[in-house]
């Protein structure tokens, strides 16, 4: 008989779960057999006692396995399924313009993405500031447009890893969420359950990261990439530095903007550059597109200046239900604030730290991010021309634009960038963009 609280005794006394307690308690997750409460108890006993790498890779499995998994190997797909899924962070539109150039480089990327959580900006939130763009289509339009177009962002359906979602709220609710198993479990079966060959993992540290050291960070990396091979999926991760915005600008129209000048080569900002390069050369690395590092920038770069990237983003655009013009005409569909403040530099001096999540929530502020799950958003607000650490800066020029609804929106704006600036005499010392690569 199914026992639970069994389980929970076990994890509870530091024994090691086996495949089929992980699996029966998922399966009672999914059923409903199993309660909130035991559902916390569990949580706090792998919090308190943590799983082992097999442990985690039983739990991925069996959270993937509770709702649909998606498969691609009856589409015939003459290239490898490949995704990339990060941590979260400020100004981070990696998602936008890799899926586009991976695809171009001939890979297939069912990317399946999330709104904004917290102080971090979500894909499905920037792809909304898009008009008629139809981030929920039916799984029939997204296989057929993953075999068409090749990249395909879409957000979060009911029928995937639904145990995943339960269990998720109960540890948002029981401070449990703070588990690097849990969390690897709980980010990996959604992956999983796209029936992906292999995925880079994009792990944050610094201010504005999720994970809250530099150690926690390397931490989630290396438990994301044991347990991803172990369950069957060929996985990397690159470790990237999130001490400031990664794109010199935060906001959803605003960052769809910053998606076309990228692909369209108006404007590369060096900083995103080199992170949507390193991810996306590791994507072609690990599912067998390119066989060396040299060999996948050159594709990349390729795709770029070929204008193939541009095309895959607009194809997926109009695929969707959004304008058939979006990249040569973007200011006829994308909101536009309508106060924009410079903020001022109060001294001179180095930028010498950046609050990344107080910017963050600068946006969120503005009504570009939620407090609340149901709240809407304010597509057009955010910030852009933001001044980059190590920068030297007079008094009186400007280290970014607030873009608000109204002038007192604007004004908090202003002070909040400003509580998120420290300047100093002397220049710092730079936290490179890529850490480490971890696979
Ligand atoms: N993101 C997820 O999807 N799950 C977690 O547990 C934490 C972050």
């Amino acid at each position: 008989m199914f026992l639970p609280q069994e389980i929970i005794r076990k994890k509870r006394d530091r024994h090691e779960l086996s495949e089929a307690d992980i699996a029966a308690f998922v399966q009672g997750v999914t059923a409903g057999q199993v309660t909130d409460s035991q559902i916390a108890a569990l949580a706090m006993a792998v919090f308190f006692n943590d799983m082992s790498v097999a442990e985690r890779v039983a739990m991925t499995r069996a959270m993937r396995d509770s709702g649909q998994v998606l498969e691609w190997r009856s589409l015939n797909l003459p290239g490898p399924v490949v995704d990339k899924h990060s941590t979260g962070g400020v100004g981070d539109l990696t998602s936008l313009l890799l899926g586009p150039m991976v695809a171009a480089c001939g890979g297939f990327v069912p990317m399946i993405s999330g709104r904004g959580l917290g102080h971090t900006g979500g894909t499905l939130d920037k792809l909304d500031a898009i008009p008629g763009y139809n981030t929920a289509p039916d799984i029939d339009t997204f296989r057929r447009l993953v075999r068409e177009v090749g990249v395909v962002i879409i957000g979060q359906t009911a029928q995937l890893a639904p145990a995943d979602k339960r269990i998720y709220a109960v540890r948002d609710v029981t401070a449990t969420v703070e588990s690097v198993a849990m969390i690897t479990a709980s980010i990996l079966s959604k992956k999983l359950s796209a029936g992906l060959d292999a995925l880079v993992m994009d792990v944050k540290a610094g201010s504005g990261a999720f994970m809250p050291t530099f150690e926690k960070s390397v931490e989630l990396a290396e438990s994301i990439v044991s347990v991803g091979n172990g369950a069957g999926m060929k996985t990397a991760a690159l470790l990237t530095d999130m001490n400031q915005s990664l794109a010199p600008c935060a906001g959803n129209a605003i960052e769809i903007r910053c998606t076309i000048d990228y692909l369209t080569g108006k404007q590369r900002p060096t900083r995103l550059h080199e992170v949507t390069m390193a991810l996306s050369a590791r994507m072609l690395l690990v599912s067998g597109l390119a066989q060396t590092e040299t060999e996948a920038r050159s594709k990349l770069q390729q795709a770029l200046d070929s204008g193939h990237a541009a095309a895959r983003f607009a194809h997926m655009v109009t695929s969707l239900g959004g304008p058939a013009d979006l990249l040569e005409a973007p200011d006829r569909y994308l909101a536009v604030a309508p106060v924009a403040v410079p903020v001022i530099a109060p001294r001179n001096g180095y930028i010498h730290t950046v609050d990344c999540r107080g910017l963050g929530l600068t946006v969120v502020s503005l009504g570009g991010g939620r407090h609340r799950a149901e709240d809407g958003i304010d597509y057009a607000v955010g910030l852009t021309d933001l001044a980059e650490l190590g920068q030297r800066i007079e008094a009186g020029q400007p280290i970014a634009m607030v873009h608000a609804r109204d002038n007192d929106a604007a004004q908090q704006g202003v002070a909040s960038v400003l509580a998120a600036y420290q300047f100093a005499d002397t220049a710092p010392t730079l936290p490179p963009t890529v850490y480490r690569d971890i696979s």
